[in-house]
Order: structure tokens, then sequence, then C-alpha cells
């Protein structure tokens, strides 16, 4: 439900970073959250020594930036560790909602009396901070809030107050926690709102949260989501960041401060603004499939790539670097509508691109076709074509550029 649909919409600003179930553990134990860390395997070989370090029986977790991974079988039992090397190896390398399970977590069996859930996060549309809270736990929080909607308690929290006694207190009284563990209770969601707060987290999500047979309470699974605009105020928070899973060009890219993101086509994209890139992904796939039917199969874009506003020669020439060195591209399209950012200086760019890849013994041989419009765009134009760059074409509207770019690549 919310949790979730909030968790969604973030990944499209960006601006966030999704933990892992043994990340999110390790960052509850530093604030004194109540959690069994286990020991993290990415061989059926390590799961069993994990196993029989712990001793008896493990539960193999993937981990995975996704939820429902018990029910797509990522959550096993294992009564020895042989058992315990077995169900890794089905786990490892299995897909889960799109993400191949590189890791697995080996989690002493824990002694379960009841499931709860809970959870903080950011509750845009009301601009306020929001508790989730359901003694219906364990099972999706999605599925409590439709069939038994009474079971899930929503308290808002406000931000300058925050999660003090009287207001942990309410949340437990309003998701009618047992008498019995209130203080518990109450101590728990104290420390998680330190977790929310103190890392700046926009989603801290706990479930199950577990009454054990002592009676005591503990985190058994945890997300966290965190804002990756403070993360100026959290050296640490680099640790986390999946360098392997993500794509080498992305990285690339991201160490140039560019905005980059890989796509599956084979026509490369340079512009200047999100929207303005966007809507040439959409020109560029929609001008691929109109031309389908001529050759075969139909092109699509193969990257997004905002330059921004104000770009340099310097950003230009960088991105151009990028997109010409995914292998999938076959013809490139710059996109440029010139407001703070001159098209003399992005045709400076790609002049300066074009030389700097034929000296390094890697001189491009694909076809680029550029559109320049607006601020200096008469100035763009005569750089270009007084540089005489091998393959490149400047095509005056964005439609025809598209085309022509698609065109190009779906001949090659
Ligand atoms: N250490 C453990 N000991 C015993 N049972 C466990 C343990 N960890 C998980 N389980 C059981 O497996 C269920 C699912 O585990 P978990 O919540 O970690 O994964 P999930 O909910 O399927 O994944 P996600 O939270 O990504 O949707 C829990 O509700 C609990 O019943
Ligand atoms: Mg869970």
């Amino acid at each position: 439900m919310r949790a979730d649909a909030d968790r969604s919409n973030q990944h499209e600003t960006g601006a966030t970073m999704d933990l892992m179930e043994y990340q999110a553990k390790q960052l509850f134990a530093r604030h004194g959250v109540p959690v069994t860390l286990g020991v993290v395997a990415e061989t059926p070989e390590q799961a069993q020594a994990a196993a029989e370090q712990l001793g008896g029986r493990v539960v193999v977790k993937a981990q995975v930036k996704a939820g429902g991974r018990g029910k797509a079988g990522g959550v096993k039992l294992a009564e020895t560790p042989q058992e315990a090397r077995d169900r890794a190896q089905d786990i490892l390398g299995m897909s889960i909602k799109g993400l191949t399970v590189r890791r697995v977590l080996i989690a002493p069996v824990a002694d379960i009396a009841a499931e709860y859930y809970f959870s903080f996060l950011v509750d845009r549309s009301n601009r306020t901070y929001l508790s989730i809270a359901s003694v219906a736990g364990g099972v999706e929080i999605e599925e409590v809030a439709r069939t038994n909607p009474d079971a899930v308690a929503q308290v808002s929290i406000d931000p300058v107050t925050g999660v003090d006694d009287a207001k942990a207190r309410e949340i437990v009284a309003t998701a009618e926690f047992p008498d019995d563990l209130a203080d518990d209770a109450v101590d728990m969601l104290r420390k998680l709102w330190t977790v929310f707060i103190g890392e700046d987290a926009t989603l801290v999500e706990v479930n199950p949260l577990v009454r054990l047979g002592g009676g005591s309470l503990e985190a058994l699974d945890g997300k966290v989501t965190l804002d990756a605009n403070a993360s100026f105020r959290h050296a640490d928070h680099a640790d986390f960041e999946d360098t392997a899973a993500a794509d080498p060009l992305e990285a690339r890219a991201k160490a140039k401060d560019l905005n980059y993101v890989k796509l599956d086509g084979e026509v490369g994209i340079i512009g200047n603004g999100a929207g303005l890139v966007m809507s040439t992904l959409d020109v560029v796939a929609y001008e691929g499939q109109e031309l389908a039917g001529e050759h075969g199969s139909g092109v699509k874009p193969a990257n997004f790539l905002d330059i921004g506003g104000g770009a340099s020669a310097q950003t230009m020439a960088d991105g151009l670097e990028i997109v010409l060195g995914d292998t999938d591209v076959k013809s490139v399209l710059v996109n440029v509508f010139g407001g703070i950012t001159a098209c003399d200086a992005v045709a400076d760019g790609i002049v300066s691109a074009f030389r700097l890849l034929a000296d390094r013994g890697e001189p491009v041989t694909k076809p680029l076709v550029v559109r320049l419009d607006g601020h200096n765009a008469e100035e763009g134009r005569r750089i270009l074509e007084e540089a005489d760059l091998p393959g490149v074409e400047h095509v005056d509207t964005m439609d025809g550029a598209a085309r022509r770019a698609a065109e190009l690549a779906a001949a090659r």
C-alpha cells in the first residue's frame, strides 16, 4: 500500500537509495534496535560455513532490493549446514522481480510467537511523516489493508516534535499492540525513529516485527530507503552502494556527474533538460516503430542522458564519450534546445569529443544527428559545418532528427 507506493514513486526521482535487508539491519543495530545480523554469503560454500558458525537451524534469505522475497521462494529454512548450502544453491542466481540474487543472508531461525508490521515514511500528500502499524504482520500489508483495513493503524507524526514517548504510546495504542508489550514496543519505535531521522531515511519498514517466544521484540526483516540528497551528511552510506549491480557505463557517467540511464535500444540520446530528453526518447521510439515495417525490427533509444542546463563543452564531450562507449549504440542523436545552455558550447563539445577519441586511437565511426535550436544555434551550426566531422549531420527539427537517427541505426 502506501509504503510500497511511496518506494516506487521515489525510484523515479533517482534521489534515493534502497538498502538490502542485511544493510538495513546493520543500520538498525547502530541505533540499538534489536536485530540478529546473521552472515552474508555469496556462494553455497560460504552459506554452509555460515550455518556451521551459527550452529543449528538457519534461514537462507535472498538479498535483493525487492519485496515479496518469501513468496518468490527466496526465503528458505535449513535444518543442517548441508541443507543451507543446498538452499543457497537454489536461491543464488534466482531472479526476483527482475533482480538477480547475488547474496543470501544466513540467520538463525527465530522462535516466533507473533508477527507485526511497522513503518515510518514520508507522507507526501499531507506534507508530513506517517507511521503505519498493524498486529497483522508478516504478510503483505497491502493485503491486510484490502481485506481488513481496521487492522492497519495510520498515525501522522508532527515533523517538529517527532516521535517522543507520547507519540510512540499513541501509535502502540492505536495499533492495539498487546498491553504487556507496550513498553518494549514504545522503546523499539523510538529507536526506529532515530534510524529514520538520524540516517535521513524516507522509509523505514519492519515486516515482520516479531515477538519472540521469550516475550521480547525483534526486527526480523528491514527495509530502508535513504534520501540520497542527504548523502553528503553520511559518508558511511557510500558503503551500501551496490557497485556490482550497477551498469559500468552508469558508474562512469556518475563519476562524471552526468544523469545517464542505460536502456536496451540502439539510438544513443543526448539532450539538455530531463523533460526534453524524455520527449526525445518518446519520439525516437515512435519513429523506430514507424520504420519497423520497412526495416524489419524497430530501433529504440539506447539510453537517457541529460547534460543539464548551462552544460559546458567538457560536459558535452564527456556525455558523447559515454554514449559512444555503449557497444549497442548504432547512431547518436544530440537534441539541444539552447536556453542557459549555449549551442556553440555544445558544438565545441562535440568537436572536442571527436578529437579526443581520435587521439586515443578510437575515432568515431558511428553516425551522429544533431539538432541545435535556441541560444547561439547559428554559431553552433557554423562550428559543426567548419569542423566537417565524419558522419555528423544537422537536422532542423526534433521530429526530423529523431527520424534520421532511427533510420541510420536501423540501416546498420
Ligand atoms: N530468522 C527467521 N526465523 C524464522 N522465520 C523467519 C526468519 N526470517 C524470516 N522468517 C519467516 O519468513 C517470513 C518472510 O521473511 P521476510 O519478511 O524476511 O521476507 P519477505 O517478507 O518475504 O520479504 P520482503 O519483506 O522483501 O517482502 C517471515 O514473515 C517469517 O515468518
Ligand atoms: Mg518481510
